[in-house]
């Protein structure tokens, strides 16, 4: 078991956490890094935000974007980024895959293509309740690269929150693939809260296996979990 777990009971001590795994990182001559979205991540870029880091040297790739809506739209992936993140802390490029490109299979190739000419210094995840990373739902293939996956009704429920109603969420994404994710040489994956307790179980204790897609990270040398949640409990 490599996955190094970390449990800090104070949201502002498990946040200021990540900052300064990202600040050594900086430190440490990084400068390509994966990014997240999600609910889980607007305390950090909060607090990156209020920072004094610089990442005008740096390259930013996300794991995933909605298929079927604008950039634009303010629950686009991208525009979660520019808001929480990118308009305050510019990178020298940043990356999201393109949801509104005509073939999105093809841009799916392109964005896996782009990441292979990259080297992840860092990966950022976040985690479902169903134990998916990215947007890699139950079942999908380790081996798996970007591609367009179809959005479960159950990430469509969790995800409504951030919509006027269910039937705006997108049904569709692109997603970095497994594969493309545990090429990172250091992941760093934040799981805060109840609801996320029995995908944080089977990424602790369980078995290896790809109908609870975190179960991968068991398999990466550099894995950092950061939590709220006391699993002995
Ligand atoms: C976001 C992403 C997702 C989220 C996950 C948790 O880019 O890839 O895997 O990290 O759905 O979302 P929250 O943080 O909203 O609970």
């Amino acid at each position: 078991m490599v996955v190094k777990l970390e449990v800090i009971n104070e949201l502002d001590s498990l946040y200021n956490r990540a900052v300064e795994l990202i600040t050594e990182q900086l430190n440490n001559g990084a400068n390509t890094f994966g990014l997240a979205t999600g609910g889980t991540m607007l305390p950090l870029y909060e607090k990156i935000r209020q920072s004094d880091l610089d990442f005008s040297n740096c390259i930013s790739v996300n794991l995933d974007e909605y298929v079927g809506i604008a950039q634009s739209h303010p629950e686009s992936y991208r525009s979660f980024m520019n808001t929480q993140l990118f308009d305050a802390k510019p990178f020298k490029q940043s990356y999201l895959p393109n949801g509104e490109a005509n073939n999105v299979q093809e841009e799916a190739q392109n964005y896996e293509n782009l990441l292979k000419s990259l080297t992840l210094d860092f990966q950022l995840l976040g985690i479902g309740e169903n134990g998916h990373i990215g947007f890699n739902e139950p079942g999908t293939a380790f081996t798996s690269e970007t591609h367009v996956v179809k959005l479960t009704e159950s990430t469509r429920k969790a995800n409504a929150r951030f919509f006027d109603s269910i039937d705006e969420v997108p049904k569709e994404a692109i997603t970095m693939g497994i594969a493309s994710i545990l090429r990172a040489k250091c992941i760093v994956l934040i799981a805060v809260g109840e609801k996320k307790r029995a995908a944080l179980e089977a990424l602790v204790y369980g078995e290896v296996t790809e109908d609870i897609p975190v179960t991968c990270l068991q398999q990466h040398p550099n894995v950092i979990v950061l939590t709220d949640l006391d699993l002995s409990k």
